[in-house]
């Protein structure tokens, strides 16, 4: 935890008075979010955007003015976290099941950072469940399209009911194992009718930050 917080209070010295700012979800970006709350306290001026619900009840309890998109053009910074991280920034993310509000903030911003523990490293993406978003209707004809792309799909689940996102969808965790391919994978799975969108995050990073166990916090360089 000490970790995450680390990478997150270094992100958060990217955000200047007059920004508008993209709120991550995760226990992460909680971090982050919470460090933005206590420097409006001391009297930075920023408005917000949330990826979540949940982030967005955080904001609002520490006081973060938060906007709705039809108020913004262009987003400033985003700080938010990722599941995992590859060699070239691609990411999965979607392990709060966040990930398409998270992607349309991110494809927003002028500058995506995320941050992470130095567990989320990887040399290639997989090891990490692939989420991806899927519409209620049709949805055991749209798991049956992912298994036979290879993925072996498993309906997430809240309790023994299916999880059900903030934008009232569902999210098939897909077991791919090594991509090799992301790009094109991405590519592949957006084009599935039934799906909305998936966990990978391609060349969209701006910058990366790591917080490891030793404590100390590192930028990534490319
Ligand atoms: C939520 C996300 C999160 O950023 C991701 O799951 C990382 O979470 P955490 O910071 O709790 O490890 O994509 O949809």
């Amino acid at each position: 935890m000490e970790s995450k917080k680390l990478a997150a209070e270094k992100a958060v010295e990217y955000v200047k008075d007059g920004m508008i700012v993209g709120l991550g979800t995760g226990s992460t970006a909680y971090w982050a979010i919470q460090k933005i709350g206590q420097r409006v306290k001391e009297g930075l001026s920023i408005k917000a955007i949330a990826t979540s619900k949940q982030s967005e009840d955080l904001a609002k309890e520490l006081g973060i003015t938060l906007l709705p998109f039809a108020e913004i053009d262009e987003i400033d910074v985003t700080i938010d976290g990722a599941d995992e991280v590859d060699t070239h920034w691609n990411l999965i993310k979607g392990g709060g099941g966040a990930l398409l509000r998270e992607k349309i903030v991110a494809a927003a911003s002028k500058q995506l950072i995320i941050i992470v523990d130095e567990s989320k490293l990887a040399l290639e993406l997989g090891q990490f469940p692939l989420p991806v978003e899927i519409i209620p209707f049709g949805f055991e004809m749209t798991m049956r399209k992912l298994q036979k792309l290879g993925a072996e799909p498993v309906l997430r689940k809240a309790g023994d009911q299916a999880f059900v996102t903030d934008n009232g969808n569902y999210i098939a965790d897909c077991h791919f194992g090594s991509i090799a391919q992301p790009e094109e994978l991405h590519l592949t799975l957006n084009q599935i009718p039934g799906i909305v969108d998936n966990g990978l995050f391609i060349e969209m990073a701006s910058v990366v930050i790591v917080g490891y166990a030793n404590g100390t916090v590192r930028q990534l360089e490319k």
